[in-house]
């Protein structure tokens, strides 16, 4: 009987300790102003319970800020974006937004599906890029804000109709962003469509992990678990090949500083001016490996990227150059921010070697991919 007793007061101890672990994470909503054509949209506050703090509004499904401790348990915000709604309406290089229907380039913008060829709004030059002209990260997505066993959380579902941007089908998405209490931003992506269909989802965060407007991200030190990637064309659309990156500025299996190759005379780096590629994540896709790891020597924060994609994009923010102004009140100069794209290699749809980015009439496409912060001494 002491026994039992024993036992149900330490159940009754574990119980109170999980509950109040679960209220120490926070959700909240508030107004973020109004689309052009009136649309309400509003931002959401994720707390967890560490502290971390991600900002996230159902334009675009865009992160707008993302805090991370580093060595000393001081807390940044260590992602690109802008305070207020209009300065992501005036036009931006996808800070942070969700990206679809289909993650980077589609050639000339077209694509043939059983036999059926679709033309795509054309937006880069002559090739469509992450989505189209109005692609998901233009768009007010449905939004609900809950607390999960893993996290604070927000659901956002969006229906692409029937030909928008040129795609066929119409197409349910749903993308759950999870501020998780071991300090990772999990985003879990479903979709489903009613005819044969394209899709390849994406986040599009820069990254500085020495803070947003913190100087360049050159001294971060990466690592990709990439043996090869897709060179391109100048034009930045994969050629097919499947290069090896053993003796190349492409190759990461060594953490190598970010800015220690950039700007060298190969070919490839001379088309993306800088990287702009995709490498070919190693292991099956379909299971959560790991893509990726970034160290920023200064402060000590750590990124590491964990995906079931069978690709990943790193961009170094090329194309940024200075005219934009960010949350702190700097301007985003050349290379201030790097992103690490998860998906389907680009023009997948066109180069049938490539792991298909089909999604077929009443099948559930799924995707995850983990951005998980930690610090080193
Ligand atoms: C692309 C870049 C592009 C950038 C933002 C990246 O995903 O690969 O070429 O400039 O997004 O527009």
């Amino acid at each position: 009987m002491k026994l039992m007793r024993a036992f149900s007061a330490m159940f009754f101890c574990f119980a109170l300790l999980g509950v109040a672990m679960v209220n120490a994470q926070k959700v909240s909503k508030d107004s973020f102003g109004k689309t052009a054509e009136g649309e309400g949209v509003d931002i959401y506050t994720l707390t967890n319970r560490t502290g971390m703090e991600a900002r996230i509004t159902n334009y675009g499904g865009i992160v707008v800020s993302l805090t991370a401790p580093d060595r000393d348990n001081k807390y940044a915000d260590v992602v690109l974006g802008f305070n207020d709604l209009d300065s992501y309406l005036k036009g931006h290089p996808y800070f942070g937004a969700l990206i679809g229907r289909y993650g980077n380039r589609i050639a000339k913008g077209r694509f043939k599906l059983n036999g059926t060829e679709y033309k795509l709004a054309v937006n880069n030059g002559e090739n469509h890029l992450h989505g189209g002209i109005k692609g998901f990260d233009k768009v007010v997505w449905i939004a609900q804000e809950y607390k999960s066993r893993l996290g604070p959380a927000l659901s956002l579902t969006y229906k692409s109709k029937d030909g928008e941007e040129g795609y066929p089908g119409n197409l349910t998405v749903r993308v759950i962003y999870t501020l998780t209490n071991r300090n990772e931003l999990r985003i879990d992506y479903s979709a489903s469509s009613d005819k044969d269909t394209v899709t390849n989802l994406t986040h599009h965060s820069y990254f500085n992990l020495a803070g947003e407007g913190n100087g360049d991200i050159l001294n971060h030190r990466l690592a990709l678990k990439a043996t090869r990637f897709t060179p391109t064309d100048a034009g930045s659309i994969p050629t097919g090949e499947l290069r090896n990156v053993n003796g190349t500025p492409f190759s990461f299996l060594k953490s190598t500083v970010i800015g220690e190759r950039i700007n060298g005379s190969d070919e490839q780096l001379k088309f993306g001016s800088g990287y702009d590629h995709n490498w070919i994540v190693n292991g099956p896709a379909g299971v959560l490996r790991q893509a990726a790891s970034v160290y920023e020597p200064t402060t000590g924060r750590v990124m590491d990227v964990w995906t079931t994609e069978p690709g990943i994009q790193f961009y170094t923010g090329n194309f940024l150059d200075g005219t934009l102004t960010g949350k702190g009140g700097k301007p985003y100069a050349r290379r201030t921010g790097f992103c690490l794209e998860t998906q389907h290699y680009p023009d997948s749809p066109n180069h049938p070697t490539f792991p298909t980015t089909t999604l077929k009439k009443g099948v559930t496409y799924k995707s995850t991919t983990i951005y998980r912060f930690t610090a080193r001494k």
